[in-house]
This record gives structure tokens, sequence and C-alpha cells, in this order.
């Protein structure tokens, strides 16, 4: 594998999920053993396969719930697949949930270079990618659909955990509309 390269190989996520609702102790040693016969399987993700090439940017599209988060967690080496493979090459630096450690008592300026120390970049690293940081983070923040075609010529729609769609970014938003039907709301997007 080449480093920066991500290849995703048919890849599940399944949790087990619980009908049951315990609230007590005494009531989780009753249920104990009803618990694990009401336990079912969901598949958060299934069949994935995808192929992100170094250098390449891949925006990830989705409804709520359709498990971009968790594919960016199985990516990140977080969660490991309950069945296909996932493989990375290089150093990875997980940003998942916008906003985690970010600190609302520092400036904009000061959360730049604590999110840069944290990912392992010196101060002298960060003050040359300062200036391009701000503009990244506006033009995101602005224009999120315009800036995601403009960052990432090619998009993944997930919809239920299946990818629904891998390719240009208008064909992307094409599919994501098809598939939210009606009325939508603004696509979710992740990078
Ligand atoms: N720890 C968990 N246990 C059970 N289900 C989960 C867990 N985490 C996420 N899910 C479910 O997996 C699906 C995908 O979630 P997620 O990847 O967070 O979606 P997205 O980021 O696209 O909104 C959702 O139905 C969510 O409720
Ligand atoms: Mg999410």
């Amino acid at each position: 594998m080449r480093d920066g390269q991500i290849t995703a190989q048919d890849v599940g996520i399944a949790y087990r999920l619980y009908r049951e609702k315990v609230s007590t102790l005494k009531e989780a040693v009753a249920n104990r053993f009803r618990h694990l016969r009401g336990a079912e399987t969901f598949w958060a993700l299934r069949h994935v396969s995808l192929e992100v090439a170094p250098g390449e940017a891949l925006a990830l599209v989705g409804h709520n719930g359709s498990g971009k988060s968790t594919l960016l967690k199985t990516i990140a080496g977080v969660l490991q697949p309950s069945e296909g493979a996932l493989a990375t090459q290089g150093r990875l630096s997980p940003m998942i949930e916008l906003g985690a450690g970010f600190d609302p008592e520092l400036s904009g300026h000061d959360n730049v270079f604590l999110n840069g120390a944290l990912l392992g970049f010196t101060r002298k690293q960060m003050e040359s990618k300062f200036d391009r940081i701000v503009a990244f983070a506006f033009l995101f923040v602005s224009h999120s659909f315009e800036a995601a075609r403009e960052l990432c010529p090619r998009a993944a729609v997930l919809h239920h955990g299946r990818l629904a769609f891998d390719g240009a970014v208008d064909g992307a938003w094409a599919r994501y509309r098809e598939l939210a039907r009606g009325p939508v709301p603004g696509p979710a997007i992740e990078a």
C-alpha cells in the first residue's frame, strides 16, 4: 500500500441492540438471560467498499444516521470492522466531531495552534500553515456544499449504512436528493 491510501473491502460494522430498558441493578440481574436472548444485530455499515488514493479528497454525504461517523471511526481505527477489511497507510489525524478539541475560552488563533499541537505539528509548522487554515475554515463554514465541490471532486453517498453512490460530487448531490425524497434539508457533509 502507498502512503495515504485507504482501502475498504466489504466493510460492515454491527452493533448489538438490547430492547429491554434496564433502569435498576435488580432488573438487570433479573433480565440477564432474557437480555442476552433479546439482543439484535444492527448493521450501522454494511458492504462498503471504496478506495481512496494518496492525496485524494473524498466527501461523505448522507442523512443523519446513514453511517458517516461510523465509517470515519473505522478508517481512524477507533472501530474494528465486524466483517470485511479496512486498511490505511500513513499518518492519520481524525478530527471526527467538528468542535472536538476546541476551547471556547481561547481565541480562534489560539485554537488553531492548540489543535495543531494535538495533531503533532510544531509551532513553526503551524505558523506556515495558518493563513491557509483560516482560508479553508472560512470557505467551509460559509458555503459548505460549494466548498465540498471545490475541495472534493469525488463524493460518496451513504444511505442506511450502504454505499449508495461513489463518484462526481454533482452526481452525489443528485443521488442524495433522490434518496431524501421530498423537501430536503442541506446535506450533512463530513470530511
Ligand atoms: N454505539 C452505538 N450503538 C448502537 N448504534 C449506534 C452506535 N453508534 C451509532 N449507532 C447507529 O449507527 C447508525 C449510523 O450512525 P452514524 O455513523 O453516527 O451516522 P451519521 O454520522 O451519518 O449521522 C445510526 O443508526 C446510529 O444510531
Ligand atoms: Mg455523524
